[in-house]
């Protein structure tokens, strides 16, 4: 028997009402991969997330958990995921230790078994020392540990992220990261989905990047990046005085594209290496020393830009050092 992909989505298709979300989706996880599921607001990452998870029914096409029918087999379906959804699902008015306990209950462990799962989850998810605190008062990033500890109870094979890290400042991020890739690590199958594609970068082994509710692109982050084309160009005068004049330099590149600044930072895209070459002698003729001069491949960011068209842009109240794809506006619809 060749191996069952963790998750398998057949020309899965969901409507709400004349609204086609999932348009025919075909999706392959293979098993024990952290895979990214990426795309702008209303793309229908959470749609397709609710269907492998059995809350939802698709309208057509067929999906699979561990080679469970996710329509004819929900319960054998639930045995074996784990789900943190993109709103706590955590009582408020109880405790960690509470809320682990009741899950462990409910998913039909002895009292006893229940209690060592949760103290387990609790150490593992350093939550030890407010385990009896109403969990109302934690911090955003203490809940959504919380939250995937108890989705966890249960140890599913495959769990389901849907914007884990979403609203979390970078240290909390971090730290939620750091579960995430040890979980796979542990043999866990891990599908997440992300608006932040520094997220997807930085855990996923593969993505799938929607639109639209279709599939746009699917490859490693790096083949995405690829799809980009070019490389990037970094460049940081010496002295910030200098910076007006570099931009002009860079924008008199032929063959390049518009120099973005940040601060002292210029990025430019360029299409090859000869543009390099010739960016290092424009500033040097023009008299413009340099203290940072980088090419790199261009992020995930700029990547999703030049795959599905849209800008990205940075919602409102991003945690700083955030990547976003926010695209709300959407031009030329037919992709
Ligand atoms: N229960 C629902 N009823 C009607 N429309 C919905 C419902 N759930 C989602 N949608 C619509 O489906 C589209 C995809 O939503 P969703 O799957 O939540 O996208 P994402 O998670 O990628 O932001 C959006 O246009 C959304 O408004
Ligand atoms: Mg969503």
């Amino acid at each position: 028997m060749l191996t069952e992909p963790a998750i398998r989505a057949d020309q899965v298709g969901k409507r709400f009402g004349r609204t086609r979300v999932l348009d025919r989706l075909e999706l392959e996880v293979p098993t024990g991969v952290i895979y990214g599921l990426l795309g702008p607001n209303g793309a229908g990452k959470t749609t397709l997330v609710r269907i492998l998870t059995t809350l939802l029914s698709p309208d057509s096409g067929r999906a699979f958990v561990l080679g469970r029918d996710v329509v004819a087999q929900p319960q054998r379906v639930r045995e074996v995921i784990g789900l943190t959804g993109q709103y706590a699902a955590v009582d408020d008015l109880i405790s960690a230790r509470e809320n682990l306990y009741l899950i462990g209950r409910l998913l039909s462990l002895r009292p006893r078994a229940a209690r060592v799962r949760a103290a387990e989850l609790l150490d593992a998810f350093g939550l030890s020392e407010v385990a009896g605190t109403r969990v109302r008062d934690y911090s955003g990033g203490m809940r959504r540990r919380l939250d995937l500890a108890a989705s966890l109870v249960g140890r599913p094979a495959v769990l389901f992220l849907d914007e884990p890290t979403t609203g979390l400042d970078l240290a909390s991020r971090n730290q939620l990261w750091d579960m995430i890739r040890g979980l796979a690590a542990d043999g866990t199958t891990v599908l997440l989905t992300t608006q932040y594609l520094e997220e997807a970068d930085r855990l996923a082994g593969r993505v799938m990047v929607i639109d639209h509710g279709r599939t746009v692109a699917e490859g490693t982050p790096a083949e995405l990046k690829g799809l980009a084309g070019g490389q990037v160009l970094e460049v940081r005068p010496l002295d910030p005085g200098d910076v007006g004049g570099a931009t002009a330099v860079l924008a008199g590149l032929a063959g390049a594209g518009r120099p973005v600044v940040a601060e002292d930072l210029l990025t430019v895209r360029v299409p090859d290496d000869e543009r390099v070459a010739a960016a290092a002698r424009n500033l040097d003729v023009a008299g413009i020393p340099v203290r940072h001069f980088v090419v790199r491949l261009p992020s995930l960011d700029e990547a999703f830009l030049a795959i599905t068209g849209q800008h990205a842009e940075a919602a409102p109240a991003l945690p700083s050092g955030a990547m976003q794809v926010g695209a709300t506006t959407k031009e030329g619809a037919s992709r």
